[in-house]
């Protein structure tokens, strides 16, 4: 079952892949070069600037150096870590705190909107993905499949993938109540009409989790927190500000085992089965909204060790800059970045670059 819903959500990510591509195949700015990507041939490409990466981050970062003249290459990927051109905003319906969109935009709307933005003043655009790079002398070197590129600085900004659980009813399409109720993102989330004044589920028992918790008692009338051990790994103090909310329960012990829709049959969560994991026992629990808060997985292995990472894998940069521990490296957005995390703050550090290297370059012919 779970296999057929990642099947799905891969199919409606590959459409979304075809109408990019095809779009990038049609765009005026590629013609010349072969981007319909021949497996045989392998192609060299000299740039100033290669970007890696489809989210906000990716973007701001090419629309600041495209406008500079830099002539940008950003390789958007192609499903790279499962996730369509476009990043995490594909995997969501509505957004409603990106200032400028007052009435609210779909994730792949304002990806789109990002897209053409680049586009229009110059970037090239590969829907491929970066799988290996060689940062060990300048040009600095990136690889696809079928490319080359050698480049005078890189921006690193692949992103991160929310992590999900995978039970009967957690996906997406017939059956599944993603984006109907479950969520990956309490901050983005919460806030939605369905959650009011209903009782709300999170799962997980780091910080995160209980910071979420705690913020989405302002919307929901009860919150319970689902973990499966006896106790959480968040730091004491986060844990004491959930445990005395009085609006907040722990049921310890337990993992869902299946989400189901609500009596109205509106397609949207109305419960869930809960099981203790020492006992067996599976108990019901009726509620409108459960967000997985168990964590976030930076996309870093194709860099195989050549940036310094933290703990946890992400791309270590220097407070207040995006210069990572290699000089003319620079990453920004959630691949950096592991407390904000929304699109405008990855849009933010996408420009962050900007003043510091587009001007060095301008009066110095090189980024440094
Ligand atoms: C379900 C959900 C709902 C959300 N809702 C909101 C919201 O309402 N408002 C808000 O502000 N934020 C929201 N967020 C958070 C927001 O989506 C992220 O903070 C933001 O997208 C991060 O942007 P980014 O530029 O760092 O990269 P990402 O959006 O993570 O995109 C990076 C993309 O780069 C591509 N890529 C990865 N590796 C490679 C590679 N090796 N080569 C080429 N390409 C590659 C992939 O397509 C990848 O997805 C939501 C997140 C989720 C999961
Ligand atoms: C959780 O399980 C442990 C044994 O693994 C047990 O000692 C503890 O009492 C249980 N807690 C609850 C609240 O059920």
């Amino acid at each position: 079952m779970s296999q057929l819903k990642l099947l799905l959500s891969r199919a409606g990510g590959f459409l979304l892949v075809s109408a990019l591509s095809a779009s990038a195949l049609n765009a005026p700015s590629l013609a010349s070069s072969a981007s319909s990507s021949s497996p045989a041939a392998m192609e060299t490409h000299k740039t100033k600037v290669c970007i890696v990466g489809s989210g906000p981050a990716a973007h701001t970062a090419s629309i600041y150096a495209a406008r500079a003249e830099l002539k940008p290459l950003l390789f958007e990927g192609w499903m790279a870590n499962d996730i369509a051109p476009g990043g995490q905003l594909t995997t969501t319906t509505d957004v409603e705190n990106f200032p400028g969109f007052p009435e609210g935009i779909l994730g792949i709307e304002i990806v789109e909107k990002f897209r053409k933005q680049s586009e229009r003043f110059g970037t090239k655009i590969f829907t491929e993905t970066v799988n290996k790079v060689d940062f060990s002398s300048k040009p600095f070197k990136l690889f696809t499949d079928s490319r080359t590129v050698l480049a005078d600085a890189v921006i690193i900004s692949t992103g991160a993938v929310a992590k999900r659980l995978s039970f009967a009813g957690s996906g997406e399409g017939a059956g599944g109540f993603w984006n109907r109720g479950i969520s990956a993102c309490a901050v983005c989330d919460g806030a939605a009409p369905i959650f009011r004044n209903k009782p709300l589920v999170v799962i997980g028992g780091g910080d995160s989790a209980m910071e979420e918790a705690n913020f989405l008692t302002k919307y929901g009338s009860k919150v319970y927190i689902i973990h499966r051990r006896d106790a959480f790994r968040a730091s004491k103090i986060m844990q004491q500000r959930a445990l005395s909310n009085p609006k907040i329960e722990v049921i310890w012990n337990s993992s869902v085992v299946e989400a189901y829709g609500d009596e109205n049959g509106k397609g949207v969560l109305g419960g869930l089965k809960v099981k203790n994991v020492v006992t067996g026992d599976v108990s019901d629990l009726k509620v409108s909204g459960l967000f997985f808060a168990i964590g976030h997985e930076p996309a870093t292995k194709f860099l195989d060790g050549q940036l310094e990472l933290d703990e946890d894998g992400y791309v270590v940069t220097k407070p207040g800059t995006t210069k990572t521990s290699v000089v003319g490296v620079f990453a920004a957005g959630d691949v950096q970045d592991k407390k904000y995390r929304q699109a405008i703050t990855a849009a933010g550090t996408g420009s962050f670059f900007a003043s510091l290297f587009i001007f060095s370059f301008m009066y110095n012919g090189s980024p440094f």
